[in-house]
């Protein structure tokens, strides 16, 4: 695969349309915000197949009503993690995917899939990391009784919420909040980085130094 080149690692494959494949357990509202955002036509990208671990996931109906492959592959089917995730590279190979979109993929991929797809794998997160990595992440910033709360699009490496941030935003934890009410407020900002990142890797203008994460100017 063609790489760019400038003294960083840029893991974006130069000159070809990038096909996004989004990985989903739920209800998919990441996957709607990337879907509209291309749609307005500012992200040049195409979801190529939309894979989910439960086959109730609303995101495979969000995916099915645009006509996009909805997959489910069932963990049970498998008699190991290394298995299902291989099955996971399958689909997206079969799928053409250069940029792996997990959002709100409810399980871990292993390390033999994550160094295969290694700077292509975004993963959204609902605190400001590295505070409050893991599940109930709104819920356990919370009940910590943080004042600013927020969300962070990153790199996936071999941990849980570790990899490179790309983005972050920040939101404020108001009087009166519930944590229902903060989780709906980072939420917002949730649909709005998260296309903004991956249009940014489309652009080839994320440069990876280590930890940190350069965005590189418009072209
Ligand atoms: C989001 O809060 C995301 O940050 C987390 O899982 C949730 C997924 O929501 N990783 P949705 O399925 O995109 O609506």
């Amino acid at each position: 695969m063609a790489r760019q080149t400038d003294g960083c690692e840029n893991f974006r494959t130069v000159d070809r349309e990038v096909i996004l494949g989004v990985l989903a357990s739920g209800r998919g509202s990441n996957l709607e915000a990337i879907l509209e955002a291309i749609d307005q036509g500012w992200l040049r990208a195409r979801v190529g197949v939309v894979i989910s671990d439960q086959p109730e996931a609303y995101a495979l109906a969000r995916a099915r009503q645009r006509d996009i492959p909805a997959i489910t592959v069932l963990p049970g089917g498998f008699p190991s993690r290394r298995l299902f995730d291989a099955q996971i590279r399958r689909i997206c190979e079969g799928h053409r995917i250069e940029l792996v979109v997990l959002a709100g993929f409810m399980r871990v991929l292993g390390e033999e899939f994550i160094n295969y797809y290694q700077g292509r794998i975004m993963n959204i997160h609902p605190s400001l990391l590295p505070a409050f990595p893991g599940r109930d992440a709104q819920r356990q910033a919370f009940d910590y009784g943080v004042k600013v709360a927020g969300c962070t699009v990153h790199l996936v490496d071999t941990g849980i919420d570790t990899g490179p941030i790309i983005l972050q935003a920040a939101v404020p934890v108001l009087e009166g909040d519930t944590p229902d009410t903060l989780a709906e407020r980072i939420l917002r900002e949730e649909h709005r980085i998260y296309p903004e990142a991956i249009s940014l890797y489309c652009q080839g203008r994320l440069q990876i130094e280590g930890r940190r994460v350069r965005i590189a100017a418009e072209r």
